[in-house]
Parts: structure tokens; C-alpha cells; sequence
């Protein structure tokens, strides 16, 4: 069994509904990043494909398209996402809820995929052992991950902007399972060579993310991501209010004909079963 109750709870509880209200503003701000993600992938027709950590199923969804005849599997922990990927699959995708880290995989798969999702385990080096079963004879896994949180300019700045409105950070810091769970490729390397991965590279890629059309609702999407989220969660309105008021003006700084379009920093990570 793994422990990763933590966030099994988390990701059954309000983040789910959070995330499933807001689903198109998180899709056009990772759109870049899928750009980047799925040239990566570099999937190919027939390929049998595990999108782990599969949330409510968009890239699952593309990969199906992508590589019938092959198949996709989107695995997931969270129940009210595994059940919305179900309601919004065109049917060409399986899903399961279940934990990558202790799921008892056989080697039915040419790639595992994953789109920020695994990053979250209690044990990586288990979780990533565990994994490689499910990949068939000269099967690769591809996934992308964030840089450290300090390296993406929109979560940190309006953080240390509106500090003194809010109570401290309790942090989910670097390398902690959480968002930031692989930030250190020199660790990540590590991580997956001793759970027995071969050929490991990891790339720094840093796309656009879309945040939204105008500042004001560029403010609102940075107020339900990182840090921001995690301390307004449960806050009164006013203090909202006071936040979206004094970052907003700071948006303005990566506008580009597309709206508010800062960089993102995330890794791209290759390794062989
Ligand atoms: C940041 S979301 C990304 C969702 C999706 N890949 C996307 O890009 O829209 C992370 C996802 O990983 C899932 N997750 C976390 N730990 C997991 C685990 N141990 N096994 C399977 N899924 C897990 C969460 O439930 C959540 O849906």
C-alpha cells in the first residue's frame, strides 16, 4: 500500500470541484504547455498509451484520437475527475481510478504519459518502480512537471505582492509531494535511475500560458492557482477583493496580442523501462 492518503483526500475533496468549475480557464492556460508536451510525446498510430494522473481526461482524450487503433488508459486517484473524464469522453479512451503507486500494472503499454501528474507521490522511487511495470519491452514514459516555484514568475510574484493581506504560507516547498513534487531535475534524475529507469533526459521548456483575456480576469485565474489558492481557500470576500485589486495592475507586464501570456517553466522528462 502507499501512503499517499494525503492526497487522496486532497484530490477527492474541494480541489476536484475547484478544478472542474475552472476547467476551460486551466486548459487555455496549459495549452502551450500541451503544445510542447505532446510534440515530446511524439505519439504514433497503434501505440498503447497510460496517461497517468489523468485528471478529467483532456490529454487522455487527444491521445486516443492520436493513436487509434492503439489504446489509452487515464488513471487517477480523484473520483470526481475520474467520473468527469467518463461523462466527457467521446467513448475512444478507458478510465480508471486508481493509485500509479501501488496499482498492480502488467506490461501492456509503449508509453506512460503523464501531463503533471506525478508529482504527487509519497514514495517516488517506489511509485516510479511500480510504474515501469506497466511499460512492454523497449517502452519509454514521457511526462512534463513544473520547474521550482520561484522560477514561475506569475505564482511567485503576485504572491510576495499581497503577503501582508493573507496568513503565512503554510509552503508545500520544492521536492515535497505537491505541484513541486519533481521542481529539482538533479533529484528527479536520481529518483528514477534508482527505481530502475535507464537513459533518463529531462528538458527545461518554458511556453506560454494563456491566463486569461484581460488583467482583471488574469488576476482571478492567479488567485485559484499555487500558492494564492491554497491561502484564499476559506478567506471573506473582502479580503479576496483586496487581493484581485492589487495584482491586477501587475498583469499587465506580460500582456501580448493573445491577452495575458506569461511564461510558464516546466521540465520534459524521458526515461527507458
Ligand atoms: C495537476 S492535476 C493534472 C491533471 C491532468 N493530467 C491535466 O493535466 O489536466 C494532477 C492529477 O494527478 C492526480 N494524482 C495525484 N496523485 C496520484 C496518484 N498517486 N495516482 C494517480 N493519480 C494521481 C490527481 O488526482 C490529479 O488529477
Amino acid at each position: 500500500m502507499s501512503d499517499n492518503s494525503k492526497q487522496h483526500e486532497y484530490w477527492n475533496g474541494e480541489v476536484a470541484t475547484n478544478w472542474l468549475s475552472r476547467l476551460d480557464h486551466f486548459e487555455r492556460g496549459l495549452m502551450g504547455i500541451n503544445e510542447a508536451l505532446m510534440k515530446f510525446a511524439d505519439l504514433k498510430p497503434g501505440m498503447d498509451v497510460l496517461d497517468i494522473g489523468c485528471g478529467a481526461g483532456t490529454t487522455t482524450e487527444e491521445i486516443a484520437a492520436r493513436v487509434y487503433p492503439g489504446r489509452v488508459l487515464g488513471l487517477d486517484i480523484s473520483k470526481p475527475l475520474i467520473e468527469a473524464a467518463r461523462a466527457r469522453s467521446s467513448g475512444a479512451a478507458s478510465y480508471i481510478e486508481a493509485d500509479a503507486s501501488d496499482f498492480p500494472f502488467t506490461p501492456e503499454f509503449d508509453l506512460v504519459f503523464s501531463r503533471l501528474g506525478v508529482m504527487f507521490f509519497a514514495n517516488p522511487v517506489a511509485s516510479f518502480a511500480n510504474i515501469r511495470r506497466a511499460l512492454k519491452p523497449g517502452g519509454v514514459m514521457k511526462f512534463l512537471c513544473w520547474c521550482p516555484q520561484n522560477e514561475i514568475s506569475y505564482l511567485s510574484e503576485p504572491y510576495r505582492h499581497v503577503r501582508d493581506l493573507l496568513p503565512p504560507l503554510d509552503p508545500t516547498p520544492d521536492n515535497e509531494p505537491g505541484p513541486f513534487g519533481l521542481a529539482d531535475s538533479a533529484r528527479t534524475l536520481r529518483l528514477l535511475e534508482d527505481a530502475g529507469w535507464h537513459g533518463v533526459r529531462i528538458r527545461r521548456t518554458t511556453p506560454p500560458s494563456l491566463i486569461g483575456a484581460t488583467p482583471e480576469e488574469a488576476a482571478e485565474q492567479v488567485m485559484n492557482m499555487g500558492p494564492l489558492a491554497r491561502l484564499l481557500r476559506g478567506t471573506d470576500d473582502t479580503t479576496k477583493a483586496k487581493v484581485h485589486a492589487r495584482i491586477t495592475p501587475l498583469m499587465d507586464k506580460w500582456r501580448t496580442k493573445n491577452g495575458i501570456e506569461p511564461p510558464a517553466c516546466c521540465w520534459l522528462v524521458e526515461a527507458r523501462a
